[in-house]
């Protein structure tokens, strides 16, 4: 049986120690308390720390010993660990830098020496008690590099990751020194999600742009895996929060009431003390509302609870001593003898009183500057499914705000907006909450972390299905057996090579691809068999191929099968004109202009505009723009408009390289024919070909070939494997 393996810095529990004696209550956070009320059906393990060093061997082996029992494994830290590790490179670095706030970033080689070995050392955990079958999901920023160690170990285990807090703009993120190491750790996973779109789509980017892989509709191909990247907002577990049996806890209950009965509104705001969260911009934006609306002085309250995190960082203490003084400020200011504006409290709450605030506030005013997602937002939402009364004030912000739009939405940096936020859902009348409320509810209630959960996993599940039919088409050792058993039986060969993208990779500068010395050596021992027929059918120009390959006396189709070389002679294909040219040259002309980095090559029967040195995106934006121009311009001229890898070329409609090929098969007879190519400019060959031929596509993309390699080394390594 498949088990499924949470790997999270944070175990649900964190221990805490006072004299001697060890404690164990909840984690606080998104990611602890929304994991925690996954269901159990399926068997799980989850591996973290519990939150404290220990140094004592017999304390960490009843540690493990209490926490088995719950199906968790510690993995400890040292003090050294806590302060470079997790003090350090995850919440001096990366929190602050993915949240936005690039003047906390703290730029230290020593963080980053501790993040990986910490991450190694999860990783160790984790390859101890994981089993191949097993589903592996880590979890956050703080691991971001564990799925690449996994995979390290687990070629084939299936590995999901799923980051917690936003993924910035690629203008951010590429600021990072270590951000190639971040991303190919995080490759590692086959499935990689993320709270909305906007992360999702910042993660593309900047994996395009720094490691050079594309993606598909979310799906990227990595040698041979394909990964799934995609968009999974984390629920809550609706129930826990909208029931009103919160008899156990009524004497707590009870007297908060009591104590908030002589207040006529309340507005709560519940955060960890973090600077993401904007406590002092809505604690400044109170005063303002106060002090533009006297009336409602004495009559509205501000239940603030900010739960202690990370003080040993600095930036968190530094707020700590900001908030205090702001709230010290405005109380001494403003408070009578029966009222203070805001009711602070800086630390955690119990369940009791926790459910209790949501149920009893007017208003929750959760307004960070970023947020990942913030549960805090849907547990209000929740909390109200009973009385339908309650407004919530949500920053655009936080990831919550695409799902919740039915909230009062405010920029969490615009005090005037929060003040006219407030007003509003003070005077909101009881319909139009109710009308607001339900709507969220509705989500809120289908969308659950139980869901989340499910469809990550479902997800997951269905990729590795999807990878699995893909993998038969790549050629194993099997087919590789046959095929080369095929060729050495036969006597009659015809070998059709690819250049560009099959014998070699490709560079930013086409001229510089001339061929190294082991394709020289190949095509040299390859020509020497005299059973074979050794053809470079390229899109290259005759020129070029002469120029590099010429003296090794084998054959050629140039110019996607424009030229033809055979026995050493070259042709032309007969009825190929080059009239149309001057009129398709200005075109590419204006697009060259429009786009610099890119070119034009031009051949004698051929014209080819390369976008290979830039964006991705611009480059496919002006192909469609240019298309629809080029095909009208060529439907009269019997012209072809070929789109290979990063180039478009536009030619003769009559020739293309299967076409070619019948210079050889009409004359020979062979009784082995290989093709090997990547683009899509070689599907016509593997189209001219028969079923019997062996035919290879480089690549795992859609291809009429009967096998799949993955990349230019391969190809090289079959190829020797035939001179052999
Ligand atoms: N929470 C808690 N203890 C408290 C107050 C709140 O555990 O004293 C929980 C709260 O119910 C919520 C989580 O902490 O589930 C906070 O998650 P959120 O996504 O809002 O913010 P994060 O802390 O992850 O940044
Ligand atoms: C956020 C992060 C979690 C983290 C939590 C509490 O929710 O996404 O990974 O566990 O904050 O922070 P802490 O540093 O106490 O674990």
């Amino acid at each position: 049986m498949s088990r499924l393996i949470i790997i999270s810095n944070r175990l649900p529990v964190t221990i805490d120690k006072k004299h001697g004696e060890l404690f164990y209550h909840p984690s606080a956070g998104g990611l602890a308390t929304g994991l925690a009320s996954l269901d159990a059906s399926i068997e799980r393990l989850w591996i973290g720390w519990p939150g404290v060093p220990i140094k004592n061997a017999k304390q960490k082996e009843d540690i493990k010993i209490d926490l088995e029992k719950d199906s968790l494994i510690p993995v400890f830290l040292s003090k050294k660990d806590i302060e470079l590790y997790y003090e350090g490179f995850s919440n001096k670095v990366i929190w602050p830098h993915f949240h936005y706030f690039t003047q906390f970033t703290t730029y230290q080689d020593e963080y980053w020496e501790a993040y990986q070995q910490v991450n190694r050392a999860f990783a160790e955990v984790v390859i101890k008690n994981v089993r191949p079958n097993d589903y592996v999901w880590v979890h956050d920023y703080q691991l971001m590099l564990l799925p690449g160690m996994i995979r390290e170990h687990f070629p084939n285990i299936s590995i999901g990751f799923f980051l917690h807090i936003p993924f910035p703009s690629y203008e951010i993120f590429r600021m990072l020194p270590w951000r190639k190491e971040i991303l190919k750790g995080v490759l590692g996973a086959d499935q990689i999600g993320f709270h909305t779109f906007g992360y999702m789509r910042h993660f593309l980017s900047a994996a395009y742009r720094i490691t050079g892989h594309e993606h598909q509709f979310g799906k990227i191909t990595i040698e041979n895996r394909l990964i799934n990247v995609d968009v999974f907002p984390m629920g809550i577990d609706y129930n826990k929060y909208a029931s009103t049996e919160t008899n156990l806890f009524e004497e707590d209950k009870t007297f908060i009431i009591k104590q908030l009965a002589n207040r006529q509104k309340l507005i709560i705001s519940i955060d960890r003390l973090d600077y993401t969260k904007g406590i002092p911009q809505r604690i400044k934006a109170f005063e303002k509302f106060l002090i533009e609306n006297p009336q409602y002085q004495s009559k509205v309250t501000f239940v603030m609870i900010v739960v202690p995190s990370r003080s040993n960082v600095d930036t968190y203490s530094e707020l700590k001593n900001e908030v205090d003084t702001l709230v010290g400020a405005i109380n001494s200011k403003y408070s009578t003898f029966n009222w203070s504006p805001i009711n602070y409290m800086y630390r955690s709450l119990t369940w009791a009183e926790l459910t209790t605030l949501y149920q009893v506030a007017d208003i929750a005013m959760i307004t960070p500057l970023r947020d990942g997602m913030n549960l805090v937002a849907k547990e209000y939402i929740a909390s109200k499914e009973a009385t339908k009364k309650g407004v919530l004030i949500l920053s655009e912000m936080a990831g919550a705000s695409n799902e919740l739009t039915d909230a009062l939405i405010v920029n969490p940096q615009d005090a005037n907006d929060l003040v006219a936020a407030m007003i509003q859902a003070l005077e909101m009348n009881e319909k139009e909450q109710a009308f607001r409320l339900e709507k969220m509810q509705k989500r809120l209630k289908i969308h659950t972390v139980k869901s989340w959960a499910e469809n990550f996993m479902k997800e997951q599940m269905n990729l590795m299905e999807q990878q699995k039919n893909q993998a038969v088409k790549t050629l194993n050792s099997e087919d590789k057996k046959a095929l080369l058993n095929a060729y050495r039986n036969a006597k009659n060969r015809l070998l059709v090579l690819d250049y560009d993208g099959t014998l070699m990779g490709f560079q930013n500068d086409p001229k510089a691809v001339s061929p190294d010395n082991e394709v020289i050596q190949i095509l040299t021992l390859l020509k020497q068999d005299k059973k074979n027929c050794v053809i470079v059918n390229s899109g290259r120009d005759k020129p070029v191929l002469e120029e590099w390959l010429g003296y090794l006396d084998i054959d050629f189709a140039a110019g996607h099968g424009v030229y033809i070389k055979q026995n050493g002679k070259w042709s032309v294909n007969p009825g190929i004109s080059n009239q149309w040219k001057n009129e398709i040259r200005l075109v590419l002309e204006n697009v060259v202009e429009r786009t610099p980095g890119t070119f034009i090559e031009e051949k004698e029967y051929s014209l080819a505009w390369h976008y290979r040195q830039i964006d991705k995106g611009l480059g496919e934006k002006r192909v469609r723009e240019f298309r629809d121009v080029l095909n009208y311009l060529t439907a009269n001229l019997d012209l072809q408009v070929l789109e290979g890898n990063k180039v478009i070329e536009i030619k003769s409609a009559g020739v293309n390289k299967g076409k070619a090929l019948f210079n050889w098969l009409n004359g020979g007879r062979y009784d082995f024919i290989f093709a090997i190519g990547d683009d899509h400019t070689d599907e016509d060959i593997f189209k001219a070909l028969t079923n019997e031929a062996f035919t290879v596509k480089v690549g795992l993309e859609k291809s009429d070939a009967r096998f799949h390699v993955r990349k230019v080394e391969e190809v090289r390594q079959l190829l020797n494997e035939m001179t052999k």
